[in-house]
C-alpha cells in the first residue's frame, strides 16, 4: 500500500529522554508504520543528538524532507533555549547542524510544544480548528502554543510567565505535582491559578491541555474553575511528530 499513498511526511520529536520519529499520513495525522525511538545520547549534545536523528532516518530509510523538535525557543532556526537538552544547544544554528547531518533535503526545526499544538489544532478537538486557540503541554515544564484559525504565533513560553511569586511550570507542571506529591485535586487549583493569569492576558477562544498527564484528563480537567473552555488533547504523545511533519510540509520554519 505504501507505494499509492504520496502525502506521506516525516518527523522527529527530540526530549530530553527520548528521540522519536514516524512516517505521517498528512491527511489525517496518523503513523504510516512503526514509531522508532531511541534514547537520547548523554550528554545531549548537538552533534551526538543529530547523529541520532541521522541513525533514526537511516533506519526508516526515509530520504525525504524532515521535520524536527526541539525543547527550545527556535528563532530564525537558531536555538536559543535548551530545557532537559544540553546546554550546547543555545546559540547553535540548527538548520546548519541537521544540514551538515542528513544533507540535501528540506529541514524545519521548531519548538516541542509549538510542533504539538499545529498538530492537535488540525487533527484533535475541531473545536480547536477556528478562532484562537491556546495550547499547553504539562510535563517536566509547561510548553505553549498560540494559534489562530490553526497559524502558529510561535515560541510563545508562557510556561515561563510568573504568576503570583513563581514561574508558572515550577507550581504547576507536572513535575511539580510529584515533586510536591500533590492530589490532582490540590494540583488542579495550581493549574487553575495559571490558566486564569493566562485567561487574563490572552483570552484565548478555547484551551487545549497536553503532555502525559491529559491521560488521566477525567481526573482534573473537570476540577478546573477557568472560564474559557478546556479540552484534553487528542494526540497525546503523537502530536509532536506529527506536527513537526506538518512544519516542513508547509515550510514553516520558525
Ligand atoms: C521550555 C519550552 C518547552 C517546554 C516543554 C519549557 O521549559 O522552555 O521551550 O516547549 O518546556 O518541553
Amino acid at each position: 500500500m505504501l507505494g499509492v499513498m504520496t502525502n506521506i511526511g516525516f518527523g522527529i520529536d527530540i526530549g530530553g529522554s527520548g528521540i522519536k520519529g514516524a512516517r505521517v499520513n498528512m491527511d489525517d495525522g496518523e503513523f504510516v508504520g512503526d514509531r522508532i525511538k531511541i534514547k537520547t545520547p548523554q550528554p545531549s549534545t548537538p552533534e551526538a543528538v543529530a547523529g541520532t536523528v541521522a541513525e533514526i532516518l537511516r533506519t526508516s530509510e526515509w530520504t525525504g524532507p524532515v521535520g524536527i523538535t526541539l525543547p527550545s525557543v527556535i528563532r530564525g532556526q537558531v536555538a536559543q533555549t535548551a530545557a532537559n537538552i544540553d546546554a550546547g544547544w543555545i546559540g547553535t544554528d540548527v538548520h546548519e547542524l541537521f544540514d551538515r547531518h542528513l544533507g540535501g533535503r528540506e529541514i524545519s526545526v521548531l519548538n516541542d510544544a509549538d510542533a504539538a499544538g499545529i498538530a492537535e489544532v488540525a487533527f484533535g478537538d475541531p473545536r480547536a480548528r477556528k478562532g484562537s486557540a491556546l495550547f499547553l503541554t504539562f510535563g517536566t515544564g509547561i510548553g505553549s502554543a498560540l494559534l489562530m484559525d490553526g497559524r502558529l504565533f510561535p515560541n510563545t513560553e508562557i510556561g515561563h510567565l510568573k504568576v503570583g511569586k513563581q514561574e508558572a511550570e515550577e507550581q504547576a507542571s507536572s513535575a511539580a505535582k510529584d515533586r510536591d506529591e500533590l492530589s490532582y485535586k490540590k494540583w488542579a487549583k495550581r493549574v487553575s491559578k495559571v490558566l486564569n493569569e493566562y485567561e487574563r492576558l490572552l483570552n484565548p477562544g478555547v484551551i487545549i491541555v497536553g503532555g502525559g498527564i491529559s491521560r488521566d484528563h477525567e481526573r482534573w480537567v473537570p476540577l478546573l474553575d477557568v472560564g474559557t473552555p478546556v479540552f484534553p488533547a487528542r494526540l497525546r504523545n503523537r502530536a509532536g511528530i506529527v506536527g513537526a511533519a506538518m512544519a516542513v510540509a508547509s515550510h514553516l520554519a520558525p
